[in-house]
């Protein structure tokens, strides 16, 4: 591994475990009755106390330090007085910037007892993430990466959004390539040694279609079915790949 490389991965994964302990401190206060604010909250705290910085904060006008998007809410749902309420389900989205690097990554919580089918949304969003990231290597075409998680999600009845994608990160939030969570094998650019990028599949239970709200931010299932999503940093070497995100607490 070149020192330009190793230099990459080693700041990508201080700011990614900063962030999945980001994630770590949230789970332990969620539970009905609490406002997404209050998530935020703790996501800014545990960021900064950690000389880091909230990278969504002021990110082209995003007013807040993470994305807190509930049930139907697809992606970059702004935090707010709202109060969550057994059953909802939440996907918390945070990114740490530090010294120049950036780790993001994103969860889902359950509020109290939630439906059955809340919880195999989760558990097929959350599998699917992981087919597209275990068979990441050197050479691995993008078309690969999608084709894993689109079967799977289908396979379990559920649909991929297409509005939204995965993106490279580095010294930049967001850069080349577009990591697209559907698509066929054997198309697409090949993954090389060095790379970082996150994948972060948006599930929905229904149609696969989105729409954003007047805010400009909130992006929703049109048929207002419940949408879900995971996201973890990964690097890409000769061999395999190394997540960034990685939480001791959370699997
Ligand atoms: N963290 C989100 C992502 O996964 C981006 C959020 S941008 C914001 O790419 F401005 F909405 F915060
Ligand atoms: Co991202
Ligand atoms: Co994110």
């Amino acid at each position: 591994m070149n020192a330009d490389i190793k230099e990459s991965f080693e700041k990508t994964r201080i700011a990614g475990s900063i962030a999945a302990s980001a994630l770590d401190e949230v789970s332990k206060i969620i539970k009905p009755g609490i406002s997404t604010d209050k998530i935020d909250s703790i996501c800014y705290e545990f960021i900064n106390d950690h000389g880091a910085y909230s990278a969504p904060l002021f990110y082209r006008g995003f007013p807040k330090s993470s994305c807190t998007s509930v049930n139907h809410v697809v992606c970059h749902g702004i935090p707010s007085d709202k109060i969550l309420k057994e059953g909802d389900i939440l996907n918390v989205d945070v990114t740490a910037y530090k010294n120049g690097w950036h780790g993001d990554t994103s969860r889902m919580f359950e509020v109290g007892k939630i439906s059955v089918k809340a919880k195999k949304l989760i558990k097929t969003t959350y599998e699917s993430m992981m087919k597209g990231i275990k068979i990441l290597k050197e050479n691995v075409q993008l078309g690969d990466i999608g084709s894993a998680i689109q079967e799977h999600v289908e396979a379990n009845g559920c649909s991929v959004v297409q509005d939204f994608c995965g993106h490279g990160i580095g010294q930049a939030f967001h850069k080349e390539p577009n990591v697209l969570h559907y698509g066929k094998k054997g198309t697409g650019d090949k993954i090389k040694a060095g790379m970082i990028f996150t994948i972060e599949p948006m599930i929905n239970l229904g149609n696969y279609e989105t729409k954003v709200l007047n805010d400009g931010w909130t992006a929703v299932t049109k048929d207002k079915s419940l949408s879900a999503q995971f996201e973890h940093t990964v690097g890409i070497t000769k061999d395999g790949y190394e997540i960034f995100t990685q939480s001791k607490k959370f699997s």
